[in-house]
Parts: structure tokens; sequence; C-alpha cells
């Protein structure tokens, strides 16, 4: 170390890798792999770059699916914070005593999300916790028992977010009834929608369309508007595929939500802390939500920390939620630094978003396989298909692409049925985006032949 390229000593996965893959399937359950997963093995970790168990070096296109925003294996300034707070104090019952840690974090947040009105936070450990804590903030607050989230969504998998997610079956198969009360309504996707319109050409029509099917479909046909505690999004689809909607799509729904006295609450887990290029995705859409739900980055990958920001005058009365760990010191001191050296890396941020914006437009007008490239700030969707017509999605392509690429050093994660998500860490400097920018177009040429 430091690297400047990759570096594959031996095909991965290698004999130390293999080893140690084999041991996991014995030990450890099997759902949490799914058989499409790399077999990257990581030992360790700098900046950008990941070694692998056989000695292999990867840059990463993948940032531990937006947790390692900083980097590996801790940016220094974090890991400065966490060793002097290790010293003082890590964990006291922050949801039984006090301590100035969690209220410092709070104050931070509260005052990150958007909104001209007073606002508290639940503190938790995941993202789906975050989204759990959301639900019940929602109906505690309204009273009302429905709620609405959309096709493509990912909130989490325990037994009340993962009846807001619908991104693939497997996430229900056998686990019927989950929550109930949940209607799902298509995401204005621009590229893929039910009635087939080019929502980049025409995304006014787009979003009409979706209110429309929420005005219609469900409020006359389905479940009373007065009866819906709220709706839950993610400003930029991520599991689902990386898809972002028209620019006015928030505003256009906290209006119809505002009709009829529904939360909105939004879901920043993997969009939010500067991955889309803003400290929460929803600042490009200029609207507040209600309730707002974080957690992968916030914890700076040192910390499990997750985090529901809600209106103040939702909260809930004593007893009616906790849990043991929210409130965690060490976490929330972590979380205040991460947050402070995210929010200097965002011009940076912008400037690679051209990078990125240009190179991926340039591949798809080369590649006829990619059908749709879409992102913002450093996260970044290509999508591949059979026919550009018809969009038949061409989920063999896109996997090839990410061994192609695995095999040439470059760290890269699928999403939605057939695209590739590129969501390096903020920190990556341009000259490392232009390797991994060139490694990811070789990858696709050799999906191709
Ligand atoms: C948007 C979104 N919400 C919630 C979750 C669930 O987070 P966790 O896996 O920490 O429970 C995820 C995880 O990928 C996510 O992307």
């Amino acid at each position: 170390m430091p690297y400047d390229r990759p570096v594959i000593k031996v095909e991965p996965p290698g004999p130390r890798a293999r080893e140690v893959m084999r041991r996991h399937h014995e030990l450890v359950m099997t759902s949490t792999h799914d058989p499409e997963n790399l077999p990257l093995v990581i030992e360790r970790g700098e900046g950008v770059w990941l070694v692998d168990v056989d000695g292999n070096v990867y840059l990463d296109f993948a940032s531990a699916i937006s947790v390692n925003n900083l980097g590996y294996p801790t940016h220094p300034e974090v890991a400065r914070v966490a060793i002097e707070q290790l010293s003082v104090l890590a964990h006291a019952a922050g949801t039984d005593f006090y301590n100035p840690y969690q209220v410092s974090l709070a104050e931070l947040l509260t005052s990150m999300a958007p909104g001209d009105f007073g606002k508290k936070v639940f503190f938790s450990n995941s993202g789906t916790e975050a989204n759990e804590a959301a639900i019940k903030i929602a109906r505690y607050s309204t009273n009302r028992k429905y709620f609405i989230s959309f096709i493509g969504a990912f909130h989490g998998r325990t037994m009340g977010s993962v009846s807001l997610t619908a991104s693939k079956p497997v996430h229900k198969k056998r686990f019927y009834m989950t929550m109930p009360g949940v209607i799902h309504v298509p995401y204005p996707n621009p590229y893929r929608n039910p009635w087939g319109i080019d929502g980049y050409e025409h995304p006014g029509e787009l979003v009409n369309r979706v209110l429309d099917f929420i005005d219609y479909w469900v409020f006359e046909h389905q479940v009373p508007a007065d009866e819906v505690a709220a709706i839950f999004f993610e400003p930029i689809q991520g599991e689902g595929g990386y898809v972002v909607p028209p620019r006015n799509f928030f505003a256009e729904l906290k209006k119809l939500a505002d009709r009829h006295g529904i939360l909105l609450a939004d879901d920043e887990v993997q969009m939010g802390l500067g991955r889309a290029g803003k400290m929460l995705a929803i600042e490009h859409f200029g609207i507040a939500p209600d309730i707002v739900t974080l957690a992968k980055a916030l914890g700076a990958g040192v910390a499990s920390l997750g985090a529901t920001v809600f209106r103040k005058d939702l909260d809930p009365e004593p007893g009616a939620h906790s849990n043991t760990f929210g409130g965690h010191a060490l976490a929330a001191a972590v979380a205040m630094k991460n947050i402070e050296v995210i929010r200097s890396l965002l011009p940076h941020v912008a400037e690679l978003e051209k990078l990125f914006l240009e190179r991926l437009a340039e591949l798809k007008e080369r590649y006829r396989t990619i059908g749709d490239v879409r992102g913002l700030g450093l996260a970044w969707g290509v999508e591949f298909v059979k026919d550009r017509r018809t969009k038949e999605h061409d989920a063999k392509t896109r996997n090839r692409v990410i061994y192609e690429a695995l095999r040439r050093g470059l760290v890269l994660l699928g999403c939605g049925k057939s695209a590739v998500r590129l969501i390096p860490p903020l920190i990556i400097a341009e000259e490392q985006a232009k390797i991994g920018l060139d490694i990811f177009e070789e990858a696709v040429k050799a999906a191709h032949a």
C-alpha cells in the first residue's frame, strides 16, 4: 500500500477465498447469500481499495452498499473520534438513562432534515428498524391503519418494513402474513413504467399518471384516503435499480398527501448522507417529509446505527417504542464526525457526478445492451436490456459484466432485475474514478464478446 491500480494475482475466488466461502456456507445462514453474489472474500481495505485473502487488490465501486461512504478501513478523523470515545463511554443504556452524545447527534440530525418545524429522533441499529419505528410513529400519531409504498421499493426485511418492500418476491415467500394494510403503487420510473411513458421526455405526464393511480385506483377503489397513515418512499430507488424519479414528483405527492392528512416517510437509508450529492437525497426534490429514516452510512462502517427523524408533534408516549442500543454513545460520536466529513466532500461529489454522467452516457451510445443510465452524485445505475425497443431485461449480461469487472479488479453490485450500480466511496479521487470507469467499459465489452 498505497495502491494506484488493481492487482489480480489469482483468478477470484483463489484457494484461500474458496476455503473461507466453504466454511461460511457451512456455518452462516444461507438466506443472506444469493447464489449470484460475488466470490469476494475481503481481508482488509485502504481508502477505495479492497484486498482479498489471496492478495488480490480491487477498486471498490460498491462501498459495502453505501455504508463505507468514507472508504476503508475507517476514515482517519472518524477513527480518531471513535478511539477517543471508546476510552470515555461506548454503551450506557441511552434509552433508560441520558448521555450528551446522543443529544448532540439528535440536534445535528434534526437540523439536517428539511422542514421549518420542530423534530425529534429515535435511534436504532439498522435501516429496517429505522423504518419499523417510522411505521409505528405514523400509526400511533394518526391512529390510521393503512400505508402506501411503491413497487420496486426496498425498506427492509423485518415483518413491518418487509410489507412495504416490493422489489423481489423472495423477500415475502412463505412469510405470509406480514403486516397487513399496505398498498403498492407504481413508482415514477422514467425508463420503465406500466404506461410505457418516456418519463425523460414527458416527466409531467408520468407524475400525473402515478398521482391519478393513487387518487383513483387506490382512494376510489381500495381504501379511504383518510385511513392512510403514511406514504413511504425512497427518493431514488436503490435495490429497485437506482431509479431517479422526475424532479417535481415529490412536491406533487406532498400536495396529494396534504389534501388527505397523510404523512410522507422518506427512506434515506441507501441514498442519504452524500451518496446522491446532497446530505439527504430529498434535497434534490425540494420538499420536507414528515419522517426521514437513515442507517447504512450513518455509523461510518464502525457502528450499526439507524435513526428516524420525525415531526415533533408525532411523538408517541413513553413506553410506546424503545430498544436497548438506541442512543449508543460511541455510535453517536462517530456519526457526528462522519456527517462533518461527508459534508466537506459534497463539492467533490458534484465534480465527479459530471464525470460519471459523461462517461456512462458515452457507454450507452456505444453498447446497445445498455438500455438506461441514471443517477445523481455518486449513485449510478446502468440497466442492461436484450433489445432497446422491447426493453426486455438482460440479467445474464448484467451478471457477466459484474463478474468480468471483478476479474479485472473492480467491485460492482447489481440492483433491480438487470442493472448494475456504480457507487464508489465518496472519497474516491478523479483518477481512481476514471480507472474504475475504464474497467467497467472493458467488462461491458467482455460481456458482449
Ligand atoms: C432504502 C433502504 N431501506 C432500508 C434498508 C434496510 O436496511 P438494513 O439492511 O440496515 O435493515 C435498505 C437496505 O438495503 C435500503 O436500501
